[in-house]
């Protein structure tokens, strides 16, 4: 069969990531986490001493850092100018950055041609999951999905997710996801929404099988 582009979006906590590689593994597809490579790039920012509130300042360094990303859905790796940034990218420092950062629009710019470039060079197609991959980094992709669920629901598999790396309450971990969407939805450039032919999947009452089930099946309706 040809090459099949899947795009899934939604906002944090919909299980995208655990959705987009399981997905990518059943099917024998490339998968690709652009939120971390967002991360990677604030991560730079923030290590480099550049002040992410500084839209000018980030925009001028937009270029600077070399980010690799590694497609396999079984092992992904994110590299920054030759670093592993897999662990350094999932710190609250980096997660409390990455909004602003992702809102200056050179810093789109760059990351969406990478994401494109990436998307073609899969040879038998791949699963792209992020905010705004079915709106404009992907907007031919040949399934697009959106997932969605409650913010309780959100925040309690976030905190399942954390547990055990950092001290975290259910209030602060749902507070902070539903300031961080608001961010990722309210900016100017390729805002966090639904494209008008996405499928949005609610996946609040459902386990992560069903969702994987779900998405399998509208995937393979299209090949
Ligand atoms: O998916 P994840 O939570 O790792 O994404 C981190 C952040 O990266 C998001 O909150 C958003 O600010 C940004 N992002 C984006 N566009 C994408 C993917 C992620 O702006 N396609």
């Amino acid at each position: 069969p040809a090459a099949v582009i899947v795009g899934i979006d939604g906002p944090s906590g919909t299980g995208k990531s655990s959705t987009s590689k399981a997905v990518a593994a059943k099917l024998g597809l490339r998968y690709l986490d652009t939120g971390a490579q967002y991360r990677a790039i604030t991560w730079w920012m923030l290590s480099n001493g550049i002040d992410v509130d500084d839209a000018t300042a980030v925009a001028e360094a937009a270029g600077k850092p070399e980010i690799v990303s590694g497609t396999d859905p079984s092992a992904p790796t994110i590299v920054v100018d030759g670093a592993d940034a897999a662990g350094p990218i999932r710190t609250q420092e980096v997660t409390s950055a990455v909004s602003a950062v992702s809102a200056v629009p050179e810093i789109r710019t760059r990351l969406t041609e990478l994401q494109r470039a990436i998307a073609a060079e899969a040879p038998h197609g791949i699963v792209v999951e992020g905010r705004d991959i079915g709106t404009t980094v992907l907007p031919d992709a040949d399934v697009k999905i959106f997932l969605t669920a409650s913010p309780e629901a959100r925040a309690a598999r976030r905190s399942g997710e954390l547990k055990g790396k950092e001290a975290t309450d259910l209030a602060a971990t749902q507070a902070a996801l539903v300031k961080r969407d608001a961010a990722d939805s309210g900016r100017k450039t390729s805002p966090l929404a639904k494209a008008d032919d996405a499928v949005e999947v609610d996946t609040t009452e459902l386990t992560l099988d069903q969702v994987i089930e779900c998405v399998v099946t509208l995937v393979e309706e299209k090949r």
